[in-house]
């Protein structure tokens, strides 16, 4: 198999292809960015090493290069510094230049860690992103936001670094925990949801084939929300206007991931019951029909994502953290919203009227 469409991202600062398909190994290990690279680092995860080997080792089969391996312990609490300074090290142990390549093969962790090293590896070396996870592949992998959490706050140390390619491999899907499934596919409803219309009843009748890693289902979403994302990129590389709109739902969503401890409901799950929480603004604010909100509703359910606020987190904890966001400025509460379904416009919203929509939403 090899790649079925490519998708162009068009910047100022620079152009990229995101690659579709199946089984691509072959395809990234001729690309004339792999033929071209002085030294190949390759980054990933303890769990994806292991389950992937056969995979790695066809990546590398007929390289003449440097190879350098990094591996990073799998999950959030490892986007750190520690890790940062572990693909660093590793880098310079292995006298790696400027025309080295950073391959960043994992699910958004691995590549927003890896994409941070790149930028920041001799003021910026070029990377390219394998997203293993649906979210990555629909959202994190696209779009050149690289980040390292620091102890008091998520991704606040990072750098907008455009990735030199994305290789989107439908095969590697087909082992992604059904949880991890779900979360993914609460991005691609956002994307739905802010953009297009067609892609949310899509959603509406097609949401079990999904739920069954349909390689077809799967190639249809991926695609859809790589071109809307590019799209949107595109005009808006570093979210000063447009490119805000991908946060809908990710201001509750934040919140609540903060409030209930990261970890506890995974990024995508906070933003399948964000995007009801903006469903619910919306109509209160009387842009939106409350059936228009019962559907979203249907459909973030359908994904078996998470609808209600729970009780483990307090409506005053949760308003203090949407205050605390770094997409919100001077202390006001800036929500994206939907006009209709399928179209999404930012507003400012008194706290008040956030704090009865999560009052009513649990
Ligand atoms: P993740 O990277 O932690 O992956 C989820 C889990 O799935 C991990 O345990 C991983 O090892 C496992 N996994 C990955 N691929 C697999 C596969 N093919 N088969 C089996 N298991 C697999 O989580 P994620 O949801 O991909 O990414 C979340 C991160 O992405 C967060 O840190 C978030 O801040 C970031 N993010 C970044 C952007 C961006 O624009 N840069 C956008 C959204 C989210
Ligand atoms: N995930 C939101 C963005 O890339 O802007």
């Amino acid at each position: 198999m090899s790649v079925l469409y490519e998708i162009p991202v068009e910047l100022h600062s620079s152009r990229y292809r995101v690659m579709l398909g199946s089984e691509l190994s072959t395809s990234i290990q001729s690309s004339e960015l792999f033929q071209a690279a002085s030294q190949i680092i390759l980054v990933t995860n303890s769990t994806l090493e292991v389950l992937y080997s056969p995979f790695i080792e066809l990546l590398f089969k007929e390289v003449t290069q440097a190879v350098v391996r990094v591996t990073l312990a799998d999950g959030e609490h490892y986007k750190t510094w520690a890790s940062l300074d572990k693909i660093h090290s590793a880098m310079l142990a292995a006298k790696c230049d400027r025309n080295c390549l950073v391959l960043a093969f994992g699910g958004g962790v691995v590549g927003d860690i890896a994409g941070f090293a790149a930028a920041t590896y001799m003021r910026g070396v070029k990377f390219v992103q394998i997203p293993t996870t649906l979210l990555a592949q629909v959202d994190s992998s696209v779009g050149g936001k690289t980040a390292i959490n620091h102890p008091l706050g998520k991704n606040m140390i990072g750098a907008f670094h455009q990735p030199s390619a994305v290789y989107a491999d439908m095969a590697l899907l087909q082992t992604l925990p059904k949880r991890e499934l779900s979360a993914g596919i609460a991005e691609v409803i956002k994307h739905g949801l802010l953009a297009d219309r067609a892609l949310f009843d899509w959603l509406h009748l097609n949401m079990s084939a999904l739920l069954a890693f349909n390689p077809t289902a799967l190639l249809h979403v991926v695609k859809r929300s790589v071109e809307i994302k590019a799209k949107i990129v595109g005009e808006d590389e570093t979210e000063t206007g447009v490119r805000a709109l991908l946060n809908l739902g990710h201001t509750f969503g934040h919140a609540l991931e903060a409030v209930l401890g990261y970890g506890s409901w995974l990024h995508g799950e906070a933003v399948g019951c964000g995007l009801v929480l903006a469903g619910k603004l919306s109509q209160r604010l009387g842009m939106i029909h409350p059936t228009q909100v019962q559907k979203i509703e249907e459909v973030v359910a359908s994904a078996h994502l998470p609808v209600r606020v729970p009780a483990e987190a307090p409506t005053q904890a949760l308003l203090e953290a949407m205050l605390h966001d770094k997409k919100n400025q001077q202390g006001q509460l800036r929500f994206v919203v939907l006009e209709a379904l399928g179209k999404a416009t930012v507003q400012t919203v008194p706290l008040a009227l956030a704090k009865e929509v999560i009052d009513k939403s649990r």
